[in-house]
């Protein structure tokens, strides 16, 4: 019997509703559980065929089986990161209400590329909210949504790279790059984000054009190193253009000197962008609050709300401070989307012209949920409880013999090693029984870590996003690493 449905179900809007209630039925019980659920718990080999080869029926499958189909085959295997002892990399329990938010913006369906419908409204004034909550000057800027971090920065390192070649007298739009234009240069330190190095060879500016500049004790970006780089390269001809900063490095949530990176940029003519994927919204929290200083004073912000805001994927926020330049850098407006300003779907100038995407998904409302229903205090006060817990889990290590930190902790995020007194100064052994542990204590289910290199040397890294995360879990942590590397240290 064929299930042939019409996708709309505009003949049957009872029987959507019922479908829905199974659905949100399916979530909140999901939701309600995790606790009592391994963190994650590796697919068995016929799992994984089942879901790479199953087959595309001819005639369809009721709606009803396959919600029972995800209940039972994907809600199983989670990535993990809904957990309260997940810490693994910045991938955040998604806000409940950003999941209803979620099916009620496809329920719209908008393209938010522009237009006078009330997304396209509700964008501009998250955006403005975001702009305010971290102090960034939204009088002449302009900002939108994108898929996330990577993307954001993508989005304002093309001004950038726009900007500069206008300065020097090129049109890079309609020239591009060429050889007889000098060697544009960036710079940024050795704990920036992989995605800059990835924007970077995007931009066609080959990654040559990166000058990683090394990090002092606390993996800031050391500024002399940064004066010496600018100096010698523009000896050598090339142009200094951009300075990347992070506000909330991804390895330890280092916050690069954003005032004097501002002193620098104004005194060598160079752009400044801040990658605040992760870590700008920690701002939020009175305590870290001075450690950005100088937020209002950068070029460009990449922030990615689905990291720490708990926005549900994907969300991420390009802000520029110059408008007109963002729209000069995209804008390209083909014949049949051209509108009149202020006559009919026109509208605002539209968001397409001021990035790459044409289609643009309805990000704002779950944005726009998350934040409203915490309101400036509630978000506050959840950053803060998250950096306390932090600096609890570094508590902790520091008075455990047999932990050991190695970075300083600004935000959320701590990375230290497990060292059992009989390995002690024995670096190779350390090292292999820390490399050992995460992909034990990943498989355990008990918790969810995830490791990462600091000067070459490994460590265990947790980062702290889940607002049901307590002392408890904190304290807990501790133990199963201890227990899993005294098994693996036994079993060596
Ligand atoms: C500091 C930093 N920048 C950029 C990114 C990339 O963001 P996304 O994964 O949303 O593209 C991340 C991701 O973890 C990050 O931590």
């Amino acid at each position: 019997m064929s299930h042939q449905i019409d996708l709309t179900f505009s003949d049957d809007p009872e029987r959507f509703r019922r479908l829905g209630y199974l659905a949100v039925d399916l979530a909140t019980d999901y939701l309600s559980h995790i606790r009592k659920q391994p963190v994650f718990h590796p697919m068995t080999p016929p799992e994984r065929q089942e879901l790479l080869e199953e087959k595309l029926t001819e005639e369809g499958i009721a709606p009803e089986e396959l919600l029972a189909d995800i209940r039972d085959h994907i809600f199983t295997h989670p990535m993990g990161n809904g957990h309260p002892r997940f810490f693994g990399w910045v991938n955040s329990p998604p806000a409940s209400l950003g999941i209803l938010a979620d099916l009620l913006a496809a329920t719209l369906n908008p393209s938010c590329a522009g237009g006078d419908h009330a997304a396209i409204y509700l964008e501009h004034c998250v955006v403005r909210w975001l702009m305010e909550l971290l102090d960034f000057p939204s009088e002449h800027s302009t900002g939108l949504l994108v898929s996330g971090g990577s993307m954001a920065s993508l989005t304002c390192l093309t001004a950038a790279r726009y900007w500069v070649a206008k300065k020097e007298g090129w049109n890079i739009r309609k020239q591009g790059l060429n050889p007889q234009h000098p060697q544009l240069m960036l710079y940024t330190s050795q704990e920036g984000h992989s995605c800059i190095h990835k924007t970077v060879e995007l931009l066609g500016l080959g990654s040559d054009a990166i000058h990683i500049v090394p990090t002092d004790n606390d993996f800031r970006i050391n500024i002399q190193a940064l004066r010496e780089a600018i100096r010698a390269d523009r000896e050598a001809g090339r142009r200094p253009f951009c300075i990347v900063a992070s506000a909330g490095t991804v390895n330890t949530g280092a916050i690069d000197p954003l005032n004097t990176l501002a002193d620098i940029c104004a005194e060598e003519d160079l752009w400044l962008h801040v990658d605040g994927a992760y870590g700008a919204v920690g701002k939020l929290d009175p305590a870290a609050a001075p450690l950005f200083a100088g937020l209002k004073r950068v070029h460009s912000l990449a922030i990615d709300p689905h990291k720490w805001l708990s926005v549900p994927v994907e969300c991420g926020c390009a802000l520029v401070y110059n408008k007109q330049l963002l729209r000069e850098t995209f804008s390209l407006v083909p014949a049949y989307l051209q509108v009149e300003e202020g006559k009919g779907f026109a509208g605002l100038p539209w968001f397409s012209e001021y990035g790459f995407q044409q289609t643009r998904g309805f990000r704002a409302l779950k944005l726009w949920i998350v934040l409203q229903s915490m309101g400036r205090q509630g978000l506050a006060q959840r950053i803060s409880r998250h950096n306390t817990l932090a600096q609890h889990l570094a508590s902790l290590i520091d008075t455990e013999p047999d932990f050991e930190r190695v970075a300083p902790v600004s935000l959320s995020i701590v990375c230290f090693r497990y060292v059992p007194s009989q390995l002690h100064g024995n670096e190779p052994a350390i090292e292999q029984l820390n490399r050992a542990i995460v992909p034990a204590i990943q498989a355990s289910g008990e918790a969810f870590l995830t490791g990462t290199e600091l000067r070459d040397q490994f460590a265990l890294r947790a980062c702290i996003l889940h607002d049901a995360t307590t002392e408890a879990d904190i304290a807990a942590l501790i133990e199963i690493i201890r227990r899993i590397g005294e098994t693996i240290t036994r079993q060596a």
